[in-house]
């Protein structure tokens, strides 16, 4: 996010607008905390994962009362137009206050877990995957030398984007995912015949929104009998310095947000598909379901043989 702050601001001042940005989100638009974005003060942070302007659930931005607030203070403060940088909720309030208010906003897709619609990839996804698949790797040598099983729950509460995508370049024997069925029992006789086969280690990755780790390794242990463990990655995953391809991911797609706002554009989205930039309403992003490739399960499928 900080890359994509960066961007925001460094292309608005380029045109000649002034910046300012809110601290604490939604929430903090609502307080007016409000401060003054210049180039010096976006810069040193394009490898610091997070955002420097902090962030908030805001309960009270839900209301609509919350939410004329906001505008109000917008517009107070001179401010012309709003860039959100987030996931689902914050891009729905950014679609509220489009629709309630008028009011110019602008979208940029910002959520590890690539939900989002209308882009192939939201800020922070490669590094969220990059980081779980560098742990599954130092996993794989204390399963490989024990001869033990391994379940690791990645983030992904709703979806499993980072299970599937780190499951497949982690070289997991399994992936369980919210939105595909599966079977314990299958998955236990799937491990038994590979060790039949003499295979020694196991690692199963586990979105955190298809099982809990901690169950399923307690299932197979019980009906495997094999030496199981389990590891929660947890919110390790939310941070850290932004693999390069977030980075510049962020700054084009932060720019074109500034870009497409200054320009008169409103209520959309910036994104990317394949490797072409591209920005839809926030009506269509948030109307439609990003959904899991198949050509990603059947090739998940064929490696784990
Ligand atoms: O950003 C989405 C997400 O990473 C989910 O995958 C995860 O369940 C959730 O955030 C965790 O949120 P919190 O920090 O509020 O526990």
């Amino acid at each position: 996010m900080n890359a994509a702050l960066r961007a925001v601001v460094r292309a608005a001042l380029g045109r000649g607008n002034s910046v300012v940005g809110f601290d604490h989100g939604y929430e903090g638009l609502i307080h007016d905390e409000m401060r003054e974005m210049t180039s010096l003060s976006v810069g040193g942070i394009i490898d610091r994962g997070g955002t420097i302007l902090r962030t908030a659930r805001s309960k009270r931005f839900m209301t609509l009362e919350g939410r004329q607030r906001a505008v109000e203070v917008l517009r107070q403060n001179g401010c012309e137009g709003l860039v959100v940088i987030g996931g689902d909720g914050s891009l729905t309030g950014a679609m509220k206050l489009h629709e309630e208010f008028e009011y110019p906003v602008m979208g940029v897709p910002g959520s590890i877990d690539n939900d989002i619609a209308g882009t192939d990839f939201s800020i922070g996804f490669d590094t969220a995957v990059n980081t779980a698949v560098s742990a599954i790797d130092r996993v794989r040598d204390t399963a490989t030398s024990h001869e033990r099983v391994f379940v690791i729950e990645v983030m992904g509460r709703r979806n499993g984007f980072i299970a599937l995508e780190a499951g497949l370049g982690g070289g997991a024997e399994a992936i369980l995912l919210p939105e595909v069925p599966y079977s314990l029992l299958d998955i236990c006789r799937g491990l038994r015949e590979a060790a039949a086969k003499g295979k020694r280690s196991s690692i199963i990755i586990v979105a955190e929104g298809a099982a809990r780790a901690s169950e399923v390794n307690e299932f197979i242990s019980k009906s495997t009998g094999f030496d199981t463990r389990h590891v929660v990655l947890g919110h390790m995953q939310r941070g850290g310095s932004p693999t390069n391809f977030d980075r510049v991911l962020a700054l084009r797609l932060g720019a074109l947000a500034a870009n497409r706002l200054i320009s008169g554009f409103r209520g959309e989205m910036v994104g990317v598909e394949g490797t072409k930039l591209v920005s839809h309403p926030l009506s269509y992003v948030l109307s439609t379901e990003r959904q899991i490739d198949p050509d990603r399960l059947i090739l998940a499928e064929v490696m784990a043989q």
